[in-house]
């Protein structure tokens, strides 16, 4: 179980963007989230994955909080890919760097063998994205949180893309925070939905 506890967070002095979010996450589940557009919930995702830190509260798995181990067992996928990658990495590289990858990822995601050898700016957006989702499922994953992950795909690559997702998240029995404006398609996919507006403005919150 991943479990946020009490979150706050505001960027340096500035009004608090929430306050008090509580969530939890199970093992192998898939929790769907949508929100107003600059609510906060890529912040919120980006504090889950420990890119910042909260302000108050604290994120526990299996009860125990997390120290800053080399691997950190939730993964974070960007809506940009290229805002994720080094741009002067070869392909190749960057999946090195998650180890553990196997044909299967790499041919349910539609990954082309020639695109390793290129940079990440010889590729689309589409291209590049599947990297990123292939090199989330490193061995020591056990949650990823999906921001906005198949925006860039038409509508049938998104559906292949979501089916070889579930297929690989469901194998390893890892958890996953989706977010998305789209919630149609987050009703396809999650095992429930969360309204992070409703989430965020509990009771308490004080400006
Ligand atoms: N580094 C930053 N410094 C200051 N403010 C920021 C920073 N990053 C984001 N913000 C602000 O915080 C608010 C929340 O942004 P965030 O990206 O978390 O929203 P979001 O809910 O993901 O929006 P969207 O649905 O459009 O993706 C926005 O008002 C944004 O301008
Ligand atoms: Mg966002």
């Amino acid at each position: 179980m991943l479990e946020l506890k009490n979150i706050s967070f505001r960027y340096n002095r500035s009004k608090w963007l929430f306050k008090h979010v509580n969530l939890a996450i199970g093992q192998g589940e898939i929790v769907g989230m949508y929100g107003k557009s600059g609510s906060g919930k890529t912040t919120l995702a980006k504090i889950m994955a420990n890119y910042l830190s909260p302000a108050e509260g604290e994120i526990l798995i299996d009860g125990e909080k997390m120290n800053n181990e080399k691997y950190y067992p939730v993964q974070l996928i960007w809506q940009h890919p290229e805002k994720a990658i080094n741009p002067n990495w070869k392909l190749s590289t960057i999946i090195d760097e998650a180890e553990g990858l196997n044909e299967e990822i790499f041919s349910l995601l539609g990954i082309q063998k020639e695109w390793l050898n290129r940079r990440p700016h010889e590729l689309s957006g589409g291209e590049l994205q599947r990297f990123c989702i292939a090199r989330a499922f490193g061995p020591n994953t056990r949650y990823i949180v999906a921001d906005e992950i198949t925006s860039m795909f038409d509508a049938l690559t998104q559906a292949q893309i979501w089916h070889a997702f579930i297929k690989l998240v469901k194998e390893r029995n890892i958890g996953v925070l989706a977010i998305s404006h789209h919630i149609p398609l987050l009703e396809k996919i999650s095992d429930r939905l969360i309204d992070f507006n409703k989430l965020k403005s509990c009771p308490n919150i004080t400006n």
